[in-house]
């Protein structure tokens, strides 16, 4: 079946189970996050497996489901859960919910990740608000036929993370009185950490954090023209900074400990959202 045909019929599937729901944010909540979505008030609450044409969420402690309901005044459509490319997935599978996103409308997106922490100046609990990232690896969401119902074949990536949603967010810190970083986010495949020498090399290339998720979401988004804005929680310094192996745990335990300040934030400016670009 066709790209298109296919989010023809998720989109009918969810536009039926939203009850009249007009999402106006698409929001994908990282490691630590995910409980933001439990707060989203009048909820239409959707189970990846229900959907139809949706990839299915694998990790431990990522829940799968599509929370849409009212967060800070605005009607938000929450992926609990995200599908990562060290899964398994293709690239095609972990932008499919992006897309969907887009089919229904939705025309402004706000990624979360958890990062590793690539900047020696800056310390794990740090946020970081993406300026832009460094995508290595080869593959890439718009390879293949192009899907010309949803943007052009080739597309402007200057653009792709939003310069007045990242003013937004400044202001939404400061706001809350607290400091975030800006800066430049790597992509590597996982589900292994990065080598020392891999991490040396996206200092040297200009990144600031590393990670494993965001960039395939952020190029489509892109690609459908849609405002992006990305935000890493940098659960722990990238590997070789510290003399110390890295450990899935310390990511988890670190984004459990900046959990209130980072949907704190996140609240304030999905409050604080131009409406313009809703
Ligand atoms: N590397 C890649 N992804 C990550 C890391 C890291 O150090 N920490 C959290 N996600």
């Amino acid at each position: 079946m066709e790209l298109m045909e296919k989010l023809n019929e998720t989109k009918a599937f969810i536009e039926k189970r939203l009850d009249g729901r007009k999402p106006v944010i698409g929001m994908i909540l990282g490691s630590g996050l995910g409980d933001l979505a439990d707060s989203i008030e009048d909820a239409a609450v959707i189970d990846y497996h229900e959907i139809p044409h949706f990839p299915v969420s694998t990790v431990p402690g990522h829940k799968g489901r599509l929370v849409t309901g009212m967060l800070e005044g605005k009607c938000v459509m929450c992926m609990q859960g995200r599908f990562h490319y060290y899964e398994g997935y293709s690239m095609d599978e972990v932008v499919y919910p992006v897309r969907t996103m887009y089919m229904l409308g939705i025309r402004s997106l706000f990624l979360t990740n958890a990062a590793g922490c690539v900047n020696t100046a800056w310390k794990p609990g740090d946020l970081m608000l993406i300026e832009d990232h460094i995508k290595l690896i080869a593959d890439n969401p718009l390879r293949g036929r192009n899907p010309d119902g949803l943007g052009a074949r080739f597309f402007d990536m200057t653009t792709a993370y939003d310069k007045e949603l990242l003013q937004t967010a400044e202001e939404a810190a400061a706001v809350k009185g607290l400091s975030v970083r800006k800066g430049v986010y790597m992509l590597f495949t996982g589900p292994s950490f990065e080598t020392a020498a891999e991490v040396r090399f996206a200092r040297l290339a200009g990144a600031d954090a590393v990670g494993m998720s965001t960039v395939p979401e952020a190029i489509a988004a892109s690609h459908m023209r849609m405002h992006t804005l990305g935000i890493s929680c940098l659960t722990n310094m990238a590997a070789g900074i510290l003399d110390q192996p890295l450990n899935h745990e310390e990511v988890l335990e670190t984004g459990e400990r900046v959990k209130s300040s980072f949907t704190s934030l996140v609240r304030e400016i999905v409050r604080r959202w131009p409406e313009e670009k809703l």
